[in-house]
Order: C-alpha cells, then sequence, then structure tokens
C-alpha cells in the first residue's frame, strides 16, 4: 500500500505531512511511504534521512501522487505555480487526508467529493480523550500559541521580566490573553515563562481554574451570560452581551503591553472582541497578535498576515505560525495523521470501520459526494 507525502506547497509553508521516524514505523508495519524529494527539507528533514528510515524519494509531484492508496498532506489541495491542481492529482478511489476547514470551503469539497476518494480533514476530529492523539488542531494550535508570545515580545520596546538593576527597578510586561483555549493557554504558559505579568480571559468559566495554575490572573467580566457550549466549545455570545464584553475588554486593554488574541467558536468567523477605539487608547509601541485574523480576526483593523500599525500599536494577523516553527509542527503533525491513519488500517489494508466515531466524524466526502453533515448544510445554504 503506496502512502504518497506531497510537498506542502501553500505560500510560506515549511512543514511536512510526515517525518523521518514517523515514516520508519510505517515502513516497519509494511507500508511503502513515498516522499516527494525535498518535500522535508524546509522542516529540517533531508531526503537521505527518510531513505535510511526506508521510505522512497519520488523524483517530482507526479512521481509522488501517481498509484498512492493513501495522500497525506497538511494543507488542504492547492495549485501549483504551473497550473497543476491539487484536486486533480487525487487518485481516484484513494484516502486522502490533509486540514480542510470544510465548513469554510464547501465548493472544494464538492470538487474533492468528484474525485470519489475518501477524504479525511484533521481539523473534524472530534476533542475527545481517545482522539487526543490525532488532534492536530491542539498541537498546532500551541505552537501557535508559544510563537504568538515570541514575535509580540520581540516586537515590544520593552523587556519582558522585572529586573531589579543597580541602574533600578524595570517593570514587568503586561500580558493579556483573550481565549484561554489550548493556543490561549500556551500563551499564558510562554508569557509567564518569560517573567511577565500575565492575565487572561474567556467566556467559559470552567478555564478559570487553568488560567491560575499556569500563574494568570483570570480577570472576571460580568456579561450577564456564559458563553459555555457543548463539548468543551463555546458558544456565540448574544449580539448584547458582544457588546458588552468590547466595552468592558476596552477598559482593560489600556494598561497592557502585549495582549494575545485566540477566541474562536467551531465553524464561525472569530468573535470580534477588541475595537478600533480601544486600540488607539492602547499604550505606544503595545503589541497584539491577532491568531484568529485568518477567520476575520478578534481585533478590528487587524489583517491576515500584514503588520498594521494603528496609532502607535503595532497589531499582527499571523495565520499560520505553526509553519514559522516547521520542525516540531511536523513531528506533532506526524504523529497525529499516522494515529488516524492507524485507525483505517486492518492487517496492512485499508478498512475503515464506519461506526467508529472518529472516522465518522472526520471524514468530509465518500461515494463520490460530501457527507459531512455541517458541509452539507452550507452547501445547501449557498445553493
Ligand atoms: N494564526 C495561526 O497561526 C493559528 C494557528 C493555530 C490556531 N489558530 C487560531 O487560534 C484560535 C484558537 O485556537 P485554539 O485551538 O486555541 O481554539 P480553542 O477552541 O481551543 O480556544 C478558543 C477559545 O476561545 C474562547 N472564546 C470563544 N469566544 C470568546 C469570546 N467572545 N471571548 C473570549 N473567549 C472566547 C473559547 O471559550 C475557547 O476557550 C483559532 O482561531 C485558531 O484558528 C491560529
Amino acid at each position: 500500500m503506496k502512502i504518497a507525502i506531497p510537498t506542502e506547497i501553500r505560500q510560506g509553508e515549511q512543514r511536512v505531512s510526515m517525518t523521518p521516524d514517523v515514516a520508519g514505523k510505517l515502513v516497519k508495519a509494511g507500508f511503502t511511504v513515498c516522499v516527494e524529494s525535498m518535500a522535508g527539507f524546509n522542516a529540517g528533514y533531508r531526503d537521505e534521512e527518510y531513505k535510511a528510515a526506508g521510505a522512497e524519494i519520488a523524483a517530482d509531484t507526479k512521481a509522488c501522487w501517481d498509484g498512492a492508496d493513501v495522500v497525506l498532506k497538511i494543507n488542504k489541495p492547492e495549485k501549483h505555480p504551473d497550473g497543476t491542481d491539487e484536486v486533480d492529482l487525487i487518485p481516484e478511489g484513494a484516502v486522502y487526508v490533509s486540514l480542510l476547514s470544510p465548513m469554510f470551503e464547501p465548493e472544494l469539497m464538492q470538487r474533492i467529493a468528484a474525485r470519489k476518494c475518501i477524504a479525511f480533514s484533521m481539523d473534524a476530529i472530534p476533542r475527545t480523550s481517545r482522539a487526543q492523539f490525532m488532534d492536530a488542531l491542539s498541537s498546532q494550535a500551541n505552537i501557535a500559541g508559544y510563537k504568538a508570545v515570541l514575535m509580540a515580545a520581540n516586537e515590544l520596546p520593552k523587556i519582558m521580566p522585572m529586573l531589579n538593576t543597580a541602574a533600578g527597578t524595570v517593570q514587568p510586561a503586561k500580558v493579556f490573553v483573550l481565549g484561554a483555549g489550548v493556543a490561549g493557554l500556551q500563551a499564558i504558559a510562554t508569557a509567564r515563562r518569560l517573567g511577565a505579568v500575565v492575565s487572561a480571559f474567556d467566556v467559559r468559566p470552567v478555564v478559570k481554574e487553568q488560567v491560575e495554575s499556569l500563574g494568570g490572573r483570570f480577570v472576571e467580566l460580568d456579561l450577564g451570560e456564559s458563553g459555555e457550549g457543548e463539548g468543551g466549545y463555546a458558544k456565540q455570545l448574544s449580539e448584547e452581551a458582544q457588546q458588552k464584553q468590547r466595552e468592558l475588554l476596552g477598559d482593560v486593554a489600556k494598561g497592557m503591553d502585549i495582549i494575545i488574541t485566540t477566541a474562536a467558536i467551531p465553524g464561525r468567523q472569530a468573535p470580534r472582541l477588541i475595537e478600533q477605539d480601544a486600540v488607539f487608547e492602547m499604550k505606544k509601541g503595545a503589541v497584539i497578535v491577532d491568531l484568529a485574523a485568518g477567520t476575520g480576526g478578534n481585533v478590528e483593523g487587524s489583517k491576515p498576515d500584514e503588520v498594521v500599525d494603528i496609532n502607535g500599536v503595532t497589531i499582527f494577523g499571523p495565520t499560520n505560525l505553526p509553519a514559522s516553527m516547521p520542525k516540531d509542527a511536523s513531528q506533532m503533525y506526524a504523529r497525529n495523521i499516522s494515529a488516524l491513519l492507524e485507525l483505517m488500517v486492518q492487517e496492512g489494508k485499508i478498512d475503515i470501520n464506519w461506526e467508529d466515531d472518529i472516522l465518522a466524524a472526520a471524514v468530509i466526502t465518500k461515494d463520490g459526494e460530501v457527507v459531512h453533515e455541517k458541509t452539507k448544510e452550507r452547501l445547501k445554504a449557498a445553493a
């Protein structure tokens, strides 16, 4: 059974979906792992390392995808500079796995379905304890939370920890984290390790304890309702509560040196939390990193993959921070995706048990059709 590992072609992408050690385990289990030449180079993994692990190296893209039974990727199918569309490269009947954000691109899912492949999306894997080994959203969000703090600290015109020196005392930086999910909690931990004074807010009150256990202060805001949704995720607040939140957060933002925003509700545009008026009131030199810039932004004025200056406040809107830490991000992703693959294989062959709750939740297309319920709803609404 041939497992193809193509080079990621998204602009700025440095990661690879498979690392030599994980490839070696798949080879030992009897699979043919075919890695496109140089696919791992930017992540720090050379062709020779894959070869030493028993993988084959495909000379070009076509040789990699051709005849594959399984294609493992990170990003959704994209177009090569020469116009070759990755959707057209998916072999009929193959299993295709990557992050697909199906609800944001339902028409692309229809094109993938037309290839008659079984497509799974790594971002549709449920956040259950059994599925945690496969949870690529969490592994990558952890890296994003970490890197967001480094990015902000690097830009900040002051140092992070408190310093007592002969030249006097320097006060620590004040960091505020909005949204204390996976990325937010890692941002809190990273900012604390750098010596900042950290506070955080989330609409799910249950995270208060987690924030405090990392040394952060949980900011209590009375919004008149809780944002606790199902399955450990947030639900959308009423319009009234959202407006109240923006007003209250404006007051908190004024005193901060760094704000990291990570607020998200699955399958929806990011909630707007900080308005431009509030940014105007912040200290000159303050830095905001809006991790939700790719899904509409938590901060008014942030732009995807751009750096914006509003009245002396720098706002970063990175959409793919894990790509900037490609070595570990690839390592974690490779473990996640191979754990998912393991679920689909019995006695060395693809044999999918559709009763399995993880596979049933993560499948997006099969039998030539889009089968993911929420994506189907989006398609119906758009028709
Ligand atoms: N830019 C990047 O490189 C990058 C990488 C990974 C993830 N992300 C993004 O980071 C965000 C967070 O990812 P995650 O995996 O930590 O998600 P998560 O679901 O674990 O956390 C999101 C948190 O936001 C909270 N939240 C929702 N609405 C809120 C509101 N109105 N006010 C305060 N908190 C609110 C939720 O309760 C939850 O705790 C997502 O938008 C994700 O797409 C960005």
